[in-house]
């Protein structure tokens, strides 16, 4: 087993001249994925909605990270908490996974226990001559922080801020004026049968658009115009050119930046996020790893104007370019449990899954990750 780990670190180590494909088995071996669990998902800032998806008092969204059931509530007094999913009594999950309003407490399924909005306990039913203290059997809370409107908990006690970890992203985006995006949206939410790092590997390189979505995103953003925008193993971000310029009267709007009208960011904050930008709106995928084979994938969004996404043929185009992502992943999956043969080279257009594995080098094994790169096609999106 520890030369399975000696390899992984090695190979996730590597710059984009020697880099390799990791070996198959850290996609589906057990002791990678608790490993995986403990010093990423336990430690790290996660990914977990919008603040604009959670607009009304009462709003919540629960999800499962790696095992720890999660519930991000915003309470009658407007202000978003993390809490505990999870029953004082006997441990049953509270809310149901997704999105929904708690409209006045929580109450679980189970022997009804009742928590107000802010995770202090209410109510006990038929208490007998027991006294429960309602002080004891409150919700734990974890910690919460938005970033451009994006919520991630982080299970650790004392983490390291996140805004300082993003430092420097922000100028690549300014131009789209993300802060128009007030209007959330829930996507749709899928169960892959694929490690959680091919489907994130799979998510932020563009080298398969020609090739998987050839009928479907290779029309609008093909492969070979998709370049390196600027990033390192805290934060990547790529780009490209839309062939389909939907966003004409965009580009005349647009003033001072008329070429980056025309492309689009695709913006990876690890371990979870994957975005696109555009001047349209801000769209997202989720990935969260569930078992060692498996993982969550939960789309959604913001944008300017409520209710422009229910365009039924761009929900379509989405499922479509969705199922093949679907399918390619977990035909991938199965070959991670050959034994004989290995992985090859990356190429150049999969320098943003380097920067994936030096995250996770990084983590696992305190490796020092490559300086920042930025590369001449950034230019397109700074201001000055
Ligand atoms: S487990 Fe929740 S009330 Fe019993
Ligand atoms: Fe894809």
């Amino acid at each position: 087993m520890k030369a399975l780990f000696q390899s992984y670190q090695s190979l996730a180590e590597a710059s984009i001249a020697q880099a390799k494909a990791l070996p198959f088995a850290v996609y589906h071996d057990k002791s990678v994925y608790e490993e995986e669990t403990k010093q990423v998902f336990r430690s790290e800032w996660v990914f977990a909605c919008a603040e604009q998806q959670l607009s009304k008092p009462g709003d919540y969204f629960a999800f499962d990270m790696a095992g720890e059931l999660i519930a991000i509530i915003r309470g009658k007094d407007g202000t978003l908490r993390a809490l505990s999913n999870v029953c004082r009594h006997r441990g049953t999950p509270l809310l149901d996974d997704g999105f929904g309003n708690i409209e006045r407490n929580i109450v679980c399924p189970y022997h009804a226990w009742t928590y107000d909005d802010q995770g202090k306990l209410k109510g006990v039913p038929f208490p007998g001559d027991v006294v429960v203290d309602k002080e004891e059997h409150c919700l734990p809370g974890f910690q919460l922080e938005s970033w451009m409107g994006l919520l991630f908990v982080n299970l650790s006690d004392k983490p390291l801020s996140l805004s300082e970890r993003l430092r420097g992203i922000k100028e690549y985006l300014a131009f789209f004026q993300p802060e128009r995006f007030s209007n959330g949206y829930h996507g749709e939410t899928e169960h892959w049968q694929a490690n959680w790092k091919l489907a994130v590997e799979n998510g932020i390189e563009s080298y398969h658009l020609f090739k998987v979505h050839k009928d479907t995103l290779e029309t609008v953003t093909p492969s070979k115009q998709s370049f390196y925008v600027a990033g390192s193993s805290e934060w990547a971000i790529t780009g490209g050119r839309m062939v389909e310029t939907q966003s004409k009267l965009m580009k005349w709007l647009s003033g001072s930046h008329p070429e980056a009208y025309n492309h689009y960011l695709l913006i990876f904050l690890p371990p979870s996020f994957i975005g696109i930008m555009t001047y349209e709106s801000f769209d997202w995928i989720q990935v969260l790893p569930d078992g060692p084979e498996r993982c969550v994938i939960r789309s959604g969004g913001i944008m300017e104007y409520s209710g422009s996404y229910k365009d039924k043929a761009l929900e379509q185009f989405n499922a479509d370019f969705m199922a093949e992502d679907k399918a390619i992943c977990e035909r991938v999956q199965r070959g991670m449990h050959a034994q004989t043969g290995h992985g090859g080279k990356l190429v150049s257009m999969e320098k943003v899954v380097v920067d994936f594995r030096q995250f996770l080098a990084s983590r696992l094994f305190n490796s020092v990750p490559d300086d920042f790169f930025q590369s001449e096609q950034a230019h397109i999106f700074l201001t000055e």
